[in-house]
């Protein structure tokens, strides 16, 4: 199979603006996901060259796709077998309604590449989040806009929402924290939260069922203790 650089490099409809060090970081996480009949969505179509793209990178995908506006969008990418677009805003509860009544259940790959504006990042990420599938990947691109004026170092972008997410991920069921506001209860569906240069994916999946809802310790037996007896 070819990889996702190798399509992007060969590809000739309509455009497609990436970061060059994505493909490799679609191969790590999508790759396992390439010959699985997956529901994939991807916020942002623009001209849609990625949905091309990602139409031959998973042959079996059911692919969904938001855009807030119809008019930037070629009539031909609305015939891409097996991909549907709907237009609407990917922040608005309405619009993920209206989605998720042609999903058949949840997606196993969200891919934000809409707005980039970080208040509407966290909103699509809490809106779509319950419709992620466990295991699942959630991506956000272009975090950069996070580090621009005006939002650099201010509270309540993007950024700063994922590290309120660490925290919970680290939490354990027993801790008390100090601040009670930003560590309400730990995050038992989040199996990873991972920053690449530009993006960060965080994927999605409990614990094992059989080894309990809570975040324990587990201990091989001792050496020590076949000597005592
Ligand atoms: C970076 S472009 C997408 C590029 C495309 N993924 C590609 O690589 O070919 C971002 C697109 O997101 C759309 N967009 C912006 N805000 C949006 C929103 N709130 N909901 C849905 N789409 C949005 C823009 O209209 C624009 O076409």
């Amino acid at each position: 199979m070819k990889t996702f650089w190798q399509l992007f490099d060969e590809h000739d409809g309509f455009e497609s603006l990436k970061h060059n060090h994505y493909p490799e970081i679609y191969d790590e996480y999508f790759g396992p996901y390439r010959d699985q009949e997956i529901n994939f969505l991807e916020i942002g179509v623009r001209q849609g060259g990625s949905l091309e793209i990602f139409r031959k990178y998973f042959p079996k995908a059911n692919i969904y796709a938001l855009e807030i506006d119809r008019n930037v969008i070629p009539s031909d990418i609305f015939k891409l077998k097996n991909t549907q677009v709907v237009i609407g805003d990917a922040t608005s509860a309405g619009t993920i309604d209206q989605l998720m009544e042609k999903v058949n259940g949840k997606f196993d790959i969200i891919l934000d590449d809409g707005s980039h504006l970080p208040e509407q990042q966290i909103a699509s990420y809490n809106l779509l989040w319950r419709h992620l599938k466990s295991p699942g990947v959630y991506m956000v691109e272009d975090l950069v806009y996070n580090y621009n004026a005006p939002w650099y170092k201010k509270e309540h972008t993007f950024m700063d929402f994922m590290f309120k997410k660490i925290d919970q991920f680290h939490l354990q069921d027993d801790m008390k924290p100090l601040n009670t506001t930003r560590l309400k209860f730990p995050k038992r569906d989040y199996h990873s939260i991972r920053f690449h240069r530009n993006a960060v994916v965080v994927k999605k999946e409990g614990l094992p069922r059989n080894r309990g809802d809570q975040f324990e310790e587990i201990r091989t037996q001792s050496l020590l203790s076949k000597f005592k007896s």
